[in-house]
């Protein structure tokens, strides 16, 4: 057996899907015909364009001091996904655009935002909030991926198809900027301290953008859609959000890494689902 001259280079542990959603059949409540509902995805979709360019901004920023071939061609492939998420997001807005809700004015607030913190922090505590934000992402695209009484609210096929697909990704990919964090030394309190803002300024942002987008709309008002909704997202049996409480303390551990949550299987399973080939 003779060895080769130079090891091969390593690929990807996941692949970069291209994606081309249009969006122009989608109804205006698209999740059960229900106002708040679809302005809660309308507001977690006007996070996005911005939002996963400051993530691949962040990782970009440190790249240079990772060494690990594999971790190198991982940051590579994050980045491919999280710029095709913010094109599919950004399509988003021609649906949000038609029927009259304005997402590019919730887009420009996160603009700002992300270069006021950008303004006032160092390269390490910006990928720290990065990986703050994909743990977030992660943990709640894993409960989307797993609670069918939640996911098939969804009625249009399109808008589902582009949640479940971004929410793979999210998962495929939720440990690239933790390792990056590591491999440039960081460590505990920084990545702690971090979670514990983020986590304040993501919920007050996600708050006043709902209130915004159910304004802007006329339903401010229709108590029925808020009580359905907040039951949806916060009820204390079967919310979505409780059921995320364990995971996200998870993240305040010594010694957690992101492939603590297991999902190998659930992302096969949904791959599978939506006809991916790898
Ligand atoms: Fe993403
Ligand atoms: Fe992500």
């Amino acid at each position: 057996m003779t060895a080769s001259a130079s090891a091969p280079l390593p690929k990807a542990n996941f692949p970069v899907r291209r994606m081309d959603f249009s969006f122009a059949s989608t109804q205006k409540y698209w999740w059960s015909g229900d106002p708040f509902m679809t302005h809660f995805m309308n507001n977690l979709s006007s996070l996005f364009p911005y939002g996963e360019k400051f993530f691949v901004d962040s990782v970009r920023a440190v790249r240079d001091q990772v060494s690990d071939p594999q971790l190198q061609k991982d940051i590579s492939a994050f980045i491919g996904q999280e710029a095709m998420h913010s094109k599919e997001h950004a399509t988003y807005n021609d649906y949000a655009a038609e029927h009259g809700i304005d997402l590019e004015r919730l887009e420009l607030r996160i603009k700002v935002l992300l270069e006021w913190v950008t303004r006032f922090t160092t390269r390490k505590q910006r990928l720290a909030a990065t990986c703050a934000l994909e743990h977030f992402t992660a943990t709640m695209a894993e409960q989307l991926l797993r609670r069918e009484d939640i996911n098939t609210q969804m009625d249009d096929p399109k808008m589902y198809k582009l949640w479940m697909w971004h929410a793979i990704e999210e998962n495929e990919h939720k440990a690239v900027c933790y390792d990056a964090y590591n491999a440039i030394g960081g460590g505990y309190f920084i990545r702690t301290g971090t979670m514990l803002l983020t986590t304040f300024l993501f919920f007050g942002v996600i708050m006043t953008f709902q209130v915004h987008l159910m304004r802007k709309d006329g339903q401010l008002f229709n108590w029925r859609s808020w009580a359905r909704g907040l039951k949806t997202l916060l009820g204390p049996r079967n919310g979505y959000f409780p059921k995320m409480i364990k995971p996200y303390l998870d993240y305040y551990r010594p010694g957690f890494h992101p492939f603590d949550h297991e999902t190998k299987a659930l992302e096969k399973r949904w791959k599978e689902r939506l006809g991916f080939n790898g």
